[in-house]
């Protein structure tokens, strides 16, 4: 996730540009570039770190120029670095990209042989070179942009500038978002619609395959074949507060709804079908080495340890190899007894949190390969760790986790297939088996948000309570821990995560009518178990709600609220559950008043011990 502006017009670009990119750094903040096209010439200045180090870098040393193209870095492919930062260069034009194109290594391969030569680590770059292929080729800038995504995969928002037409800017996209408007003294692009509000406020939001034509005076908009069209726009009312949360009260819940694409987007060129495999060439462990791979570890913190436990069901039932799972801060004190061949896997969403840090430097002290999954490029884990499968859920802001957690368990599920393949637990066909199962995922989740009035209800009657038990079995025992945790902290209100069949040897002493019981009750070996729990609860009078499959009828008639999830295979169901339990605690928070982005007392990335 990545932000783009680009302005056309009569006005001095930079300072606009650079207001622009301080409305979108919320999508990245690694590094920043800006380009500026003056008298025919395009100058690029680009640099690492927040937008404040660009600021410092242009201060007195400003380009003047009425046409530019600015960006805000959330690395994907390449470290955070002046070179992979954007705009990158080919020729006269400069090109600034939010998405991933996912054959970047097969087109760069034939660009290579044609000459290219490449400065980078991106993805990106590759598509700079192909526009100004077909510019040098005679093609006007928006053909040959519309000719380029012809040949590229995956996801893009792009914008881009040439010095052979000095008074345009054009930008295109598919599965990433751009807003395009005009304001007084000229026309502008962005990824949002923030920094558009000082400026303007009827926008067009262009749709996957379009592309537009932005000059001082006029925006076009063309389909795929270039036919100008007709595009309504929609007028804008939010301040600019809420702007910035895309029109969402709270990130949190921006955060929570942006999951369908972070879960893609986790997933997106990591996978081939055909092998029936997940292709993760960065994780630093050779299939060869995980055939031999002794024990696995997974340890991390907070809501990334409830990840890890999902990652054991997972590693364990796919793969059938076992997996220890610990809490940074109880690994790094004891003797842990880890062997020189063991993969030690450490989640972290910062790549920062000291005690997972420390675990993993303790790891690697011992001998074992670190594998890391974590969500900041170039953070301290990702850089001491021996191989990184990043998680691209892109900046999470509310302190309470939620997109980053799904991105986590999404990049669980890519490893546990490749694992499952490398050490043959799994065929090509059970591997295909396993994809057309987490593909479907994004689409599942864009659903359920859907759905959010039911949960509003649930909270309605029940946010006044003081004490609430969530319970689940096996997979989506940990989903409950995270049920839990998630409503405790951001209402204060007390809730515990247990396994359901546990309570009885404790928490059953608790229950009565004024402690709400969550269950998971996913349609699994371990259902009647769940039922029978479920039982116990409402002979103790407890008010139940149940999370259960669709075509549930037994539960729908015990409990006192119900929400269905898809009926998918029950390794999937955790993250099916997460998102509801995610809205239902965000909209107790709300109704109970409380601080739903900075909770009391807690911290998004815990530095110290
Ligand atoms: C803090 C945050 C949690 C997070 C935990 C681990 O406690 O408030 O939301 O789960 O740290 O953070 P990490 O960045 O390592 O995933």
């Amino acid at each position: 996730m990545c932000g783009i502006i680009g302005y056309v017009g009569s006005q001095n670009a930079m300072p606009l540009l650079l207001a622009g990119l301080k409305c979108l750094e919320y999508r990245g903040y690694d590094s920043a570039g800006v380009a500026v096209l003056a008298n025919g010439k395009i100058d690029v200045r680009r640099s690492v770190g927040k937008l404040a180090n660009l600021e410092k870098l242009l201060a007195g040393n400003g380009l003047a120029g009425t046409v530019g193209i600015g960006h805000t870095r959330w690395a994907t492919h390449g470290k955070p670095s002046e070179q992979n930062a954007h705009p990158h260069r080919s020729g006269s034009l400069a090109l600034v990209h939010n998405g991933i194109i996912e054959n970047y290594l097969a087109l760069k391969e034939l660009l290579r042989k044609d000459g290219f030569r490449f400065d980078s680590e991106t993805d990106t770059e590759v598509v700079a070179h192909l526009i100004a292929r077909s510019v040098k080729a005679g093609l006007s800038l928006d053909a040959a942009v519309r000719a380029t995504v012809r040949e590229i995969k995956g996801s893009y928002a792009i914008a881009v500038i040439c010095e052979a037409d000095p008074t345009t800017l054009v930008v295109a996209r598919s599965g990433c978002p751009l807003v395009i408007g005009m304001g007084d003294g000229g026309a502008f692009v962005a990824s949002d619609v923030t920094p558009l509000l000082a400026h303007l406020r009827d926008v067009i939001f262009l749709e996957d395959g379009e592309t537009a034509v932005l000059s001082g005076k006029e925006l076009v908009v063309k389909d795929a074949d270039g036919k100008a069209m007709d595009r309504p726009s929609t007028r804008i009312t939010w301040d600019a507060t809420a702007a910035e949360k895309g029109g969402y009260p709270h990130y949190m819940l921006k955060e929570i709804h942006e999951q369908p694409q972070t879960i893609l987007d986790t997933m997106r060129g990591r996978y081939s079908y055909e092998q029936g495999e997940a292709d993760l060439p960065d994780i630093g462990v050779t299939p060869e080495q995980l055939g031999k791979t002794g024990r696995i570890w997974i340890v991390a913190c907070g809501t990334s340890w409830h990840a890890g436990l999902v990652g054991k069901y997972l590693i364990e039932e796919m793969v059938g190899a076992p997996v220890l799972v610990d809490i940074g801060s109880e690994f790094r004190y004891r003797n842990p007894l880890i062997q020189k061949d063991d993969l030690f896997v450490a989640i972290s969403q910062s790549g920062e949190t000291a005690d997972t840090l420390a675990a993993a430097r303790e790891a690697k002290r011992q001998g074992a390969r670190i594998l890391s999954i974590c969500n900041v490029v170039g953070s301290t884990l990702g850089r001491e760790s021996d191989g990184v499968l990043y998680t691209r859920a892109g900046p999470e802001i509310g302190v309470a986790s939620t997109k980053a957690f799904t991105a986590q368990l999404t990049a669980l599920y890519l490893l546990a297939l490749h694992l499952g393949r490398v050490r043959g637990a799994m065929s090509v066909e059970d591997g295909k088996v396993w994809l057309d199962r987490f593909v479907t995922l994004p689409t599942h989740v864009e659903r359920l948000l859907g759905r959010e009035a039911e949960l509003v209800s649930i909270a309605k009657r029940y946010h006044t309570k003081r004490n609430f038990l969530y319970l689940g079995r096996g997979i989506n025992y940990p989903i409950a821990l995270e049920g839990a945790l998630k409503l405790k902290e951001i209402s204060y209100i007390h809730a515990e995560g247990y396994p359901a069949g546990e309570m009885k040897h404790g928490p059953i002493a608790l229950i009565d009518k004024d402690m709400p019981v969550v269950v998971l009750v996913p349609r699994d070996r371990l259902y009647e178990k769940s039922v029978s729990n479920l039982m116990e609860v409402k002979a103790r009078g407890a008010p139940v709600i149940a999370f259960v499959t669709a075509g549930e009828r037994e539960l729908g008639r015990i409990a006192d609220a119900v929400f269905t999830i898809p009926d998918v295979h029950p390794l999937l169901s955790p993250i099916l559950f997460t998102v509801p339990l995610q809205i239902l605690a965000y909209h107790m928070a709300v109704l109970r008043g409380t601080d739903v982005d900075q909770p009391r007392n807690l911290a998004k990335s815990v530095t110290v011990e």
